[in-house]
């Protein structure tokens, strides 16, 4: 791996504690104005003091997002579908050349295994590292789950090696029992758990504890921070149980003393 990649890699995931904080914004590339991101601004310019990195579109930077913020930015490439039609068939929707201009540390896109368009995902994964190898960017390949995928360890395990056999840099994938079962089957590749849907925080914080104690290198979470009652007190929660090994109790007690 070359010293650029390395030290982007380095910039995304904290060399000292190995662990990382994302945060998840990218969620109108196909689902549009999602629930607390409609003023995309408001609710993560406050949020982005506790984040290690930002994964945005560059459609959403250039809206909302002020050029003299200095948080690593995990660039969303793909796209290409919305929720009314098949979401497997993605393309890449950003060049590595723009990419570039707009600073991205890391560029990312979805893998669909199983999906109707499973080959044309990581077709798109297989140019992104080749490229991003070229430039020294790293690539964060997610793990989409479409509507009929197990989320179980057998399919996230199937799904995160192929892309790390296709050579992503860092794998997004979902909290499930045998957690520990996806994090070997991706090797020295680093690994990133998404928070999905919006459920309890209490809940969410158990799910980020979990994946870590059995060996995530931390979280690339959305809704679960941006949709929560106190999104401030929410993202100090998430850090604590990943960056300090606190147990979930005393990281609820964090979120729950931020006012609202
Ligand atoms: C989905 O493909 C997007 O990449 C989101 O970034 C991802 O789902 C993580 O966000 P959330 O924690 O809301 O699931």
């Amino acid at each position: 791996m070359n010293w650029g990649m390395k030290n982007r890699l380095a910039r995304i995931i904290n060399p000292k504690t190995k662990r990382c904080v994302m945060l998840a914004v990218d969620h109108g590339y196909f689902q549009g104005p999602t629930t607390g991101l409609r003023n995309l601004g408001k609710t993560v310019n406050p949020l982005l003091p506790y984040a290690d990195a930002l994964m945005i579109t560059r459609g959403a930077i250039r809206n909302w997002i002020s050029e003299d913020m200095d948080i690593p930015i995990v660039l969303r490439v793909s796209g290409g579908q919305s929720i009314l039609k098949e979401l497997s068939n993605e393309i890449i929707t950003t060049s590595i050349c723009n990419a570039i201009r707009i600073n991205a540390t890391a560029v990312t896109c979805s893998v669909y295994i199983g999906g109707e368009f499973e080959k044309q995902s990581i077709t798109n994964l297989a140019k992104l590292v080749d490229e991003g190898e070229h430039y020294g960017i790293p690539v964060l390949a997610v793990t989409a789950v479409g509507k009929d995928m197990a989320r179980d360890s057998r399919y996230l395990g199937l799904a995160s090696r192929i892309c790390v056999e296709t050579g992503a840099h860092i794998i997004k994938t979902y909290n499930c029992e045998n957690f520990e079962e996806v994090v070997e089957a991706c090797g020295n590749t680093p690994v990133v758990m998404a928070g999905g849907k919006k459920i309890g925080e209490k809940d969410a914080l158990t799910m980020a504890k979990n994946v870590i104690d059995k060996g995530a290198a931390g979280v690339d979470m959305g809704r679960n921070i941006f949709q929560s009652s106190k999104p401030i007190g929410m993202i100090k929660a998430v850090r604590a149980v990943v960056h300090d090994n606190i147990p979930v109790d005393e990281a609820y007690k964090i979120y729950e003393k931020e006012k609202k």
